[in-house]
């Protein structure tokens, strides 16, 4: 039989609207003694049924809800119905540019709680935040394998790239974007190997490149620079502290263009973007893609100073109605803290949004979780 969790009271409207997250504050008493991955049984103090969810063992989260239907049952079967469900609804996404790098398993948007699974060519990677799916997922890779005629699929962790189904991948797979090509390395790129949350901007922003001098910070493997110069950039300038980013960045150049031959800083973007500032250079339009600056909890004034900083320290280098891409994949940078964030790094110098930019179709937001929206960035110019 399952562990049954009574909930607090006060904790019934938010998790009958679907909240994913159960706080320990809203649990009233637990029956059983659930193990990580156990099912248990949501109730009121009333008895009447609430949800289903995964034992997750976390201190502040230690359920996480999977189904509102009484009568599921949270076994491989019901999991790799979910995974196979979360693969058929993104082959219903007009996904833009056409590509085959894609995420077919994006969290709690999909019922999966803490699991992403993104597609690279004949591939696929997972990749978790809570054990609480771990008797499953062997179950999920061999269904996805099976519905998408994968080669293989792993799962990366700590201990590195485990193959969960299919064949090992071999150390690069070529993915492509519209046009473009690039290599990813499942097993020892950053994430999942490859950042398709971006996509969709890349295009964007690449749209603003036409004879612009451009410099691309944070550049990982190249994405944002590659997609410049192939709609026209003059130059591109790339910085990553990342030594393998910067190397697999020039194979992407060299897979793309004629010339591969643009120059790649391997330092901290702060410090470049002052040394740049002091070698009086000057870009039209300036990218800043920056990892998570900003803890989802912990001195939120401090990260936010980080933003600012780096963006105030790129305006610097654009020229008079220049161009300046910059984005946030910190869930609690919202979208108005981030505009007041690029406003006053503008200080007295007006500063006019173009775009908006956010995570495509592939990383649904969940209303019901705030925290699955984490991706926000915008096109300014500056005066
Ligand atoms: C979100 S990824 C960028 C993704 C990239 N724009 C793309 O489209 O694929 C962040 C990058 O910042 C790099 N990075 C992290 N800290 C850095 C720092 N202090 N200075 C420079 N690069 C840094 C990482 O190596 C990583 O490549």
């Amino acid at each position: 039989m399952a562990d049954t969790v009574t909930v607090t009271k006060g904790a019934l409207q938010p998790l009958k609207a679907r909240r994913p997250w159960v706080d320990a504050g809203m649990i009233q008493r637990t029956r059983g003694a659930p193990r990580t991955g156990s099912a248990v049984r949501l109730v009121a103090p009333s008895g009447e049924f609430v949800a289903w969810g995964l034992w997750a063992g976390d201190r502040r989260f230690p359920i996480r809800l999977v189904t509102w239907d009484p009568e599921a049952v949270l076994d491989g079967s019901y999991f790799r119905a979910a995974a196979l469900a979360s693969a058929r609804r993104r082959a219903r996404l007009p996904l833009q540019p056409p590509t085959d790098a894609s995420r077919l398993v994006f969290g709690e948007s999909d019922g999966l709680p803490g699991l992403v699974v993104d597609r690279y060519g004949d591939f696929a990677v997972m990749k978790r935040d809570t054990r609480c799916l771990d008797d499953y997922l062997t179950a999920m890779a061999e269904a996805l394998l099976g519905e998408l005629d994968l080669s293989g699929i792993v799962l990366r962790d700590e201990a590195g790239a485990t193959v969960l189904a299919g064949a090992e991948p071999p150390e690069e797979v070529t993915i492509r974007e519209g046009d473009l090509r690039f290599r990813v390395d499942l097993r020892g790129g950053q994430k999942t190997g490859w950042f398709c949350d971006q996509r969709e901007n890349r295009q964007r922003v690449a749209r603003y490149a036409p004879d612009a001098d451009v410099l691309d910070v944070f550049c990982y493997t190249g994405g944002f620079a590659v997609a410049a110069l192939s709609a026209g950039a003059k130059s591109v300038h790339m910085v990553d502290s990342s030594a393998e980013a910067l190397e697999a960045a020039r194979g992407n150049l060299e897979l793309n263009g004629p010339n591969a031959n643009w120059p790649m800083d391997q330092s901290d973007a702060f410090d470049r973007l002052r040394s740049l500032a002091e070698e009086d250079r000057c870009f039209d339009l300036i990218i800043l893609d920056p990892p998570k600056l900003q803890p989802s909890h912990g001195d939120a004034s401090k990260a936010e100073g980080a933003y600012l900083s780096l963006q105030g320290l790129a305006m610097k280098l654009l020229r008079p109605g220049g161009r300046l891409a910059t984005f946030s994949c910190s869930g609690a940078m919202t979208r108005g803290r981030f505009d007041g964030v690029v406003a006053r790094a503008a200080g007295d110098r007006s500063c006019r949004i173009l775009e908006r930019l956010g995570q495509p179709a592939d990383h649904p937001i969940l209303l019901s979780h705030p925290k699955s929206e984490y991706l926000t960035g915008l096109v300014a110019e500056l005066g």
